[in-house]
């Protein structure tokens, strides 16, 4: 016999030991599932984001309360907005009938306990498909403005946080919008709604599926002066210093899978808790593979998200919570 005293195999011998060596875990608890609510009373599947649908108001309340008996306590909701409701300005973002609102106030009427997190933005609203207000200039060039988008964002936050939000959601990575909202919703009353910063979110060419459930691409142009380059990584830490000061209750890295090392720094260095967005191209990617059947789906898709919260993500916004909640379900039975 060789004389090899120490085996690190001994520590994965059977599933029991390497249960009790596993130094990460999934569940259902962890997962925000993003979701997206339309005018009228279809449920459409999206082409792009298999598994996923357009909802009616009535209809998103409904899976909710499916979603919630599975597990699933979080949900994030995204308005599509049709053409004709579209302005330069994106007004239809604070319109208190708006799906948003709406769908708000049905799933607290039907689903009590889920919470409700909301993406404010306004790309899905302005006939730019920008997430700011566009000045255009007549050279044919054009500028996102700063300080009149964070006016409008809070306008909107107001409109999710009367309807009933629990957590408001910036999406558009303008300068000094948590402190605004902060303020905004702290002068009306809302100071138990929370702020979930998107801090670190990337000009990423992964949002593509999102962006065709939503009919929310730009028109012109990219998102590269307000959403960050992909080749930087302490920008993501000035980010996160910035929205600790101003008041978020947590931060997030997007996308999730290709920035593991953006989640784990600011994990490290800040003491907020950390969301990570695997984001529409990340789940359409195994989707497409494991469709095409050269990748197994749910072992491919656990292991991404187990990888999320091993890089140091407290909480993953996936659009395979609804499967994995399942999945977890069945293994537990
Ligand atoms: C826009 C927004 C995007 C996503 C969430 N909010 C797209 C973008 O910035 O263009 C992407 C989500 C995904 O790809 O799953 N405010």
């Amino acid at each position: 016999m060789a004389k090899l005293p120490i085996r690190p195999r001994r520590n994965r011998k059977s599933s029991a030991v390497r249960g009790l060596m596993a130094e990460t875990s999934l569940s259902a608890e962890h997962l925000i599932y993003p979701m997206f609510v339309q005018e009228g009373t279809e449920n459409t599947p999206i082409d792009s984001l298999p598994g996923c649908k357009r909802w009616s108001v009535e209809g998103i309340a409904d899976e909710c309360s499916r979603l919630y008996d599975w597990g699933i306590r979080c949900v994030d909701l995204f308005a599509v907005v049709p053409e004709e409701k579209k302005d330069a300005a994106g007004s239809e973002a604070w319109n208190p009938d708006g799906v948003v609102p709406r769908a708000i106030r049905q799933i607290k009427k039907t689903v009590p306990g889920m919470c409700v997190m909301t993406d404010v933005a306004l790309d899905p609203f302005n006939t730019y498909g920008q997430d700011g207000i566009v000045r255009e200039y007549p050279d044919g060039s054009y500028e996102i403005l700063n300080d009149e988008t964070v006016e409008a964002l809070c306008r909107q936050a107001l409109c999710h946080a009367r309807a009933g939000a629990d957590i408001i959601s910036p999406s558009d990575m303008m300068d000094g919008r948590i402190a605004a909202l902060r303020e905004a919703l702290d002068a009306e009353g809302f100071t138990w709604v929370s702020l979930l910063s998107y801090t670190a979110k990337y000009a990423s060419a992964f949002y593509g599926p999102f962006r065709g459930a939503l009919g929310s691409a730009p028109k012109f142009g990219d998102k590269k002066t307000y959403q960050m380059d992909p080749a930087n990584r302490r920008e993501a830490l000035r980010e996160a210093s910035l929205d600790v000061a101003e008041g978020a209750d947590m931060l997030m890295v997007k996308p999730a899978t290709l920035y593991l090392d953006v989640i784990a720094e600011m994990k490290e260095k800040t003491t907020l808790p950390i969301a990570a967005y695997h984001v529409s191209g990340e789940y359409l990617m195994v989707k497409a593979a494991a469709a095409s059947g050269w990748l197994d789906e749910k072992a491919c898709m656990m292991e991404a998200l187990l990888s999320i919260r091993r890089a140091g993500a407290d909480m993953i916004l996936t659009y395979a919570a609804p499967d994995v909640a399942r999945w977890l379900r069945d293994e537990a039975r």
